[in-house]
């Protein structure tokens, strides 16, 4: 299965999310991120974490390897280039699911068109694949601006996930430290992580895909030390109401 982030506007939180996909689905599978992007940022990033990566950032590459690499891993998940049409046109053209980060402001959300505009391309030509999603990064909680970003997101023809990641000093100091929040310790990076794995939870509830639970969910043990007891707790809880809704829906 191939998970791609796709914007063409830069900064909107596409290496951020994808290295953290990469690293919630290692739990749950075997993956492979392919950084799209020829700044190479989450490459570096997914080197430091051990999570296998390649790098291609040539349209025509992307187009005919993706096919071949995700008949060897469970997940691929595919970190877009900002502005290179070509590119995220062959990635739209082989992803399974296409997540679209927005930060909240209404020029943001208006420079996502082009971007929007290539997924109905796509989704008319490829029998409504790639599912697409898009979703608020870098919101502030309780601001006019998240919620008047809400109201413009609900009314474009791409679902808008209800899952948003906020703005944390631990997300913009993740990239120079190489790792993600799932490993930092703290109350902000604790709730970082929870919004991410929200996020996720709803992608594959939303998309109508099972996924394993992970081996933390499955065995007491857990990665690393700096999760903490409270957290682990809070999480399964999660996962057992949004996988009720899945069944559900
Ligand atoms: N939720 C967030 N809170 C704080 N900083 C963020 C958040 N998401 C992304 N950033 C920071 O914003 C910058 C751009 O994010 P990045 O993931 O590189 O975007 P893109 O890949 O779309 O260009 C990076 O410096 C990153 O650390
Ligand atoms: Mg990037």
């Amino acid at each position: 299965m191939i998970i791609s982030f796709i914007n063409q506007k830069g900064g909107t939180g596409k290496s951020t999310s994808a290295i953290h996909l990469v690293y919630w689905l290692k739990e749950r599978g075997s993956v492979l991120l392919i950084d799209a992007d020829a700044q190479n940022s989450s490459s570096i990033w997914a080197e430091t974490l051990q999570i296998p990566f390649e790098v291609i950032s040539d349209p025509e590459d992307l187009f005919d390897n993706l096919p071949n690499l995700a008949n060897q891993y469970d997940f691929i998940v595919v970190d877009g280039p900002g502005g290179i049409s070509e590119v995220s046109k062959s990635i739209l053209s082989r992803s399974n699911i296409a997540l679209v980060p927005c930060q909240p402001s209404g020029l943001d959300i208006r420079s996502s068109n082009k971007t929007l505009r290539f997924i109905r391309q796509a989704q008319e030509l490829r029998q409504g694949l790639p599912k697409a999603f898009l979703y608020l990064n870098r919101a502030t909680k309780g601001t006019i601006l998240l919620r008047e970003s809400q109201q413009v997101l609900a009314e474009l023809d791409i679902p808008t996930l209800s899952s948003v990641i906020y703005q944390r000093q631990c997300l913009a100091d993740a990239p120079g430290q190489n790792i993600t929040a799932f490993q930092m310790s703290g109350a902000m990076a604790d709730s970082s992580a929870d919004e991410f794995d929200s996020l996720f939870r709803e992608v594959f509830s939303d998309a109508g895909i099972e996924i394993k639970p992970s081996t933390q969910e499955t065995k007491s043990s857990k990665p690393t030390k700096s999760r903490t007891q409270p957290k682990s707790k809070s999480r399964s809880k999660s996962s057992k109401s949004r996988t009720s809704k899945s069944k559900a829906s």
